[in-house]
């Protein structure tokens, strides 16, 4: 990043949101009628009486929009909810559960649980207020949130528990998500012999809180393994379907020499092992991926990886290095749609993804696993687009790239103080910065409609203010 300028980072973001909801709420002046001089009442416990116009709700409560630590959120108005932020609801199985949503803000919101089909109208305007009743017929646990573009990722959302609570299949669907760290460090010594055993396993995931989808990996995991070997190096590849598959799987490295890149020799049935290998030639940051037919279908699901060939006396050493992939998943049901998920076809040939992922998974590299480093250190990311299909405009917001190896080219000079970068589906970029500032920074595909389809990665930065570079306060509870 470059010194004396001022960056901008939870800043933009609010200032954009804030935009946003003003825009939209403009629109929702004459297209959404707000409903006005409704007499909010105080929020109940559960199994509390109806008292007012829902005299068969046996679960109600009262919400109300507010702005708080520089993020949009609910805030519970009485009862044990007061002021609670993004409270908790918890209501029986089978309650008719009432919501009541005050706007405390002023900008445009609702309240919208869509496990239950349950959307209130738009409202606008401070002290509007709106309502939505529904039947709670699942036990489980259930995201509510701000529909309106950008503010549930602004931070309005909570949780609706259902009975026990005791999760759905969906929830319990185990993380397929692969770490930003679990990558190997450098290779050492001259050119020798790598193994390498990957595994093609299909397995029902999680694809997002609540929603389950059957992915097919390398190894488990969403990518699949970092492979790092040297220039020169000769790579002996075991490529093993496990016996549960319900397809043949292959693989095709971008840095082999030869044909299909190993995808000729590597179709390999369920219960089957096939073997190959190559000398890596060339230099560079290389995707590799599963290439059976149909092979968009493949790669969707999560079958992609990276392959470094280091150059000739290998990388710079930094502080971190981070493991990024980016791809689309085509579901059938709409995006947050809870429950398990299956493929869409139609949607991958009109390459309109539902999904938008780093590392496989809403919320992999945010809630699951933010990378983390210290003011002063240096920061090196592989970052890989598996697609199928999506070009993406990487940018990390906050920052800018000291170095990129454009193209993931390790071989010529590097790009200097670059804000985005453009990385090829079946391409990868290697890119570089220091730290200066703590706080969080937000990788991101600039297409930022993808934002709200899951595409999302947080770099926390611990360490001492640098007023030098960057002097502000995050905006507090404002109130108006
Ligand atoms: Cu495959
Ligand atoms: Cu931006």
């Amino acid at each position: 990043m470059s010194m004396n300028r001022p960056t901008y980072l939870y800043g933009i973001i609010v200032a954009s949101l804030l935009l946003v909801a003003l825009v939209a709420g403009c629109q929702g002046i004459s297209g959404v009628p707000a409903v006005l001089g409704q007499q909010p009442e105080a929020a109940h416990q559960p199994g509390s009486e109806g008292t007012n116009s829902s005299e068969n709700a046996e679960a109600q409560f009262t919400l109300k929009t507010a702005i708080s630590d520089g993020k949009m959120v609910f805030v519970g108005v009485g009862g044990g909810l007061e002021g609670l932020v993004n409270p908790e609801l918890q209501v029986q199985d089978g309650d008719v559960v009432q919501i009541t949503l005050i706007n405390g803000d002023g900008a445009l919101h609702d309240i919208t649980l869509p496990d239950f089909q349950a959307a209130s109208e738009q409202i606008t305007g401070k002290e509007s207020t709106t309502q939505i009743t529904f039947t709670a017929g699942i036990e489980g646990v259930f995201p509510y949130f701000c529909s309106v573009p950008g503010h549930r990722q602004a931070g309005m959302e909570g949780r609706l528990v259902v009975g026990t609570g005791n999760p759905t299949a969906a929830a319990e669907a185990p993380s397929i998500v692969r770490p930003a760290t679990d990558l190997p460090g450098l290779t050492a010594g001259p050119s020798t012999t790598v193994h390498l055993d990957l595994e093609t396993v299909e397995l029902e995931g999680k694809l997002a809180d609540g929603t389950s989808y059957t992915f097919w990996t390398f190894n488990g995991k969403i990518p699949g393994p970092f492979v790092r070997v040297r220039v020169g190096d000769r790579v002996a590849v075991t490529l093993k379907n496990d016996i549960l598959s319900t397809q043949n799987h292959s693989v095709d490295f971008h840095a082999v020499t030869g044909p299909g890149g190993g995808a000729a020799v590597t179709q390999t049935g369920p219960g089957q092992e096939t073997r190959f290998s190559f000398q890596a030639l060339n230099p560079g940051l290389y995707v590799y991926h599963c290439a059976t037919p149909s092979v968009a279908h493949h790669i969707a699901n999560g079958m992609y990886g990276l392959i470094l060939v280091e150059p000739e006396g290998g990388l710079p050493p930094v502080d971190h290095e981070f493991y990024v992939m980016q791809g689309e998943i085509y579901t059938q049901g709409a995006y947050g749609e809870g429950g398990k998920q299956e493929f869409s076809r139609e949607k991958m040939m009109a390459e309109t993804p539902e999904y938008f992922v780093f590392n496989g998974a809403a919320g992999s590299l945010t809630e699951e696993h933010p990378m983390k480093a210290r003011v002063g250190e240096t920061v090196r990311i592989f970052f890989g687009v598996g697609g199928p299909n999506a070009v993406s405009s990487f940018h990390v917001i906050g920052e800018i790239f000291d170095r990129v190896y454009d193209q993931a080219s390790l071989t010529s000079t590097p790009l200097t103080n670059v804000q985005t970068t453009l990385v090829p589906a079946g391409g990868a970029a290697m890119v570089e910065f220091s730290l200066d500032v703590p706080g969080r920074y937000i990788l991101v595909d600039h297409a930022l409609s993808r934002l709200e389809r899951g595409l999302a990665g947080y770099l926390m930065v611990d360490g001492p203010d640098n007023p030098q570079v960057f002097e502000g306060t995050i905006q507090g509870d404002s109130g108006h």
